[in-house]
């Protein structure tokens, strides 16, 4: 099934054209992360209507967030260390790295040069401490998407119509209590993340 989008591309960020991107990421996954992907994207089109936010960035922001995500370790910590990005990840598996690898595909193979789309991609798994409006519409609706339904999600729905700040918090708490109950270990990007929402937060209520 494919999601029907009015949205045309200008060329602006890619030259590729939107079928030609999903053509091209649907042979990167299985069909359930597909479907997922064009979730994603809907949601994030929705976000963006909402925010105010550059509804083709979004777009490609979503439909390439999970480029990386079922490929192998070992292609990832081989473009990782190459690109000198944060060796450390390379220990926490692709749930952490597959975020900045799809975000070295997005450039190397869609020729995007944009850097809050980028960012977007890089910081979705586990957020950034400073997140651009493109950032967190595909942080959240990564969240959110109608396919989800952890306990919580319909708290972050709640959250996400009111303020995307909130549901971004929301999400980064969660994660970390989620990982500390579960006793596994937590990427230290994880908790720097946390730490300036965490310091924000208390900072703006003083
Ligand atoms: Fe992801
Ligand atoms: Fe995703």
């Amino acid at each position: 099934m494919r999601t029907k989008t009015e949205l045309v591309y200008t060329g602006r960020y890619t030259d590729w054209t939107r079928e030609a991107i999903l053509a091209e990421v649907e042979k990167q996954m299985k069909p359930s992360r597909f479907q997922h992907v064009l979730r994603v994207e809907a949601c994030s089109i929705a976000l963006a209507k909402k925010y105010g936010a550059s509804l083709e960035a979004c777009s490609l922001a979503a439909l390439l967030h999970d480029f990386a995500k079922e490929h192998d370790a070992k292609s990832m910590k081989k473009i990782v260390l190459s690109q000198a990005l944060d060796s450390e990840m390379t220990g926490y598996g692709s749930e952490i790295m597959h975020g900045p690898v799809g975000a070295y595909h997005a450039e190397k193979v869609f020729g995007i040069m944009d850097r809050a789309i980028l960012d977007a991609i890089r910081q979705h798994t586990i957020g950034g401490e400073v997140m651009t409006l493109i950032g967190k519409v595909l942080f959240i609706a990564d969240y959110i998407e109608p396919g989800r339904t952890f306990t919580g999600v319909d708290e972050a729905r709640r959250l996400a119509e009111i303020s995307l700040d909130e549901a971004a918090y929301f999400k980064i708490e969660k994660t970390i209590i989620h990982l500390v109950k579960k006793e596994l270990p937590i990427y230290p990007g994880t908790i720097h993340v946390y730490n300036s929402w965490i310091q924000r937060k208390v900072g703006n209520s003083e």
